[in-house]
């Protein structure tokens, strides 16, 4: 399927910009400029995604999950014009802004409970970055600066920042390790996973299926005394 507003770029030229300055976050290189070449996007609408070159792709994605309401939507990209000339940045070191206390109004009368204040961030792995500076930090607070331990399950994904890599069992050790001190893994409940590390597949990393303390390394009576949080985003079978 091809578009005509896709085709009006000069395709060439385009992917050869892509290919000298734009550095692809984690896919392999090579894969990438020599088997394929880059793929860029142009444009979307719905669920429907198009290239530089006018091929059409379905976004079973969405985005990387987050394009939930599908590409093109005016009256997303009307709001957002609006509030850029409304206001441009607000430090939510010490300030908020109105965007943010009508969306964390919403999010309030979703959510069960006393879950009702917002902590808004960027993206994933800035939440989760933050979620465990927070978990430390009612930690300490209370007097226990010792419970700092993370236990997160194997399986799970958590972000490419270093912390949020530091509780993801798929992090790569060989490039960019040391990680984060303190952090432990619990088997995932998920069933692949558990028949791959049956199998002797490495990726479902080790010590996973061991009892009780030896998941974590911490003993029962150890457990709340050195623990922070506990990070269990659903797993995925990475
Ligand atoms: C469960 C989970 N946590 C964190 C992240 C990281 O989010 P981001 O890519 O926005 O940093 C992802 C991204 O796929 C995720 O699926």
């Amino acid at each position: 399927m091809a578009d005509d507003a896709a085709r009006s770029y000069e395709s060439g030229p385009l992917e050869k910009q892509a290919l000298e300055h734009v550095w692809i976050h984690s896919a392999r290189w090579l894969d990438l400029a020599e088997r394929d070449g880059l793929r860029v996007l142009v444009r979307g609408e719905g669920s429907t995604l198009w290239d530089a070159r006018g091929n059409a792709y379905l976004d079973g994605l969405a985005g990387l999950y987050l394009v939930n309401v599908g590409h093109g939507r005016r009256e997303i990209g009307e709001a957002m014009a609006e509030q850029a000339t409304q206001l441009a940045y607000a430090s939510s070191a010490s300030y908020t802004n109105l965007a943010a206390v009508k969306l964390a109004d919403v999010l309030a009368g979703l959510t069960p409970g006393d879950l009702n204040r917002f902590f808004l961030c960027s993206g994933g792995s800035e939440a989760i970055e933050s979620a465990m500076k927070i978990a430390k930090q009612v930690q300490a607070m209370r007097g226990f600066p010792k419970r700092y331990k993370i236990i997160a399950r194997r399986g799970g994904y958590h972000g490419a920042t270093m912390g949020a890599m530091s509780i993801t069992s798929s992090r790569n050790e060989k490039f960019f390790g040391p990680f984060m001190y303190g952090v432990s893994f619990v088997p995932s409940r998920r069933p692949r996973l558990r028949q791959r590390r049956r199998a002797g597949n490495p990726g479902a990393g080790p010590g996973y299926g061991g009892g009780g303390g030896r998941r974590t390394g911490l003993d029962r009576e150890q457990l709340p005394r050195a623990v922070a949080s506990i990070l269990a985003a659903r797993s995925r079978d990475l």
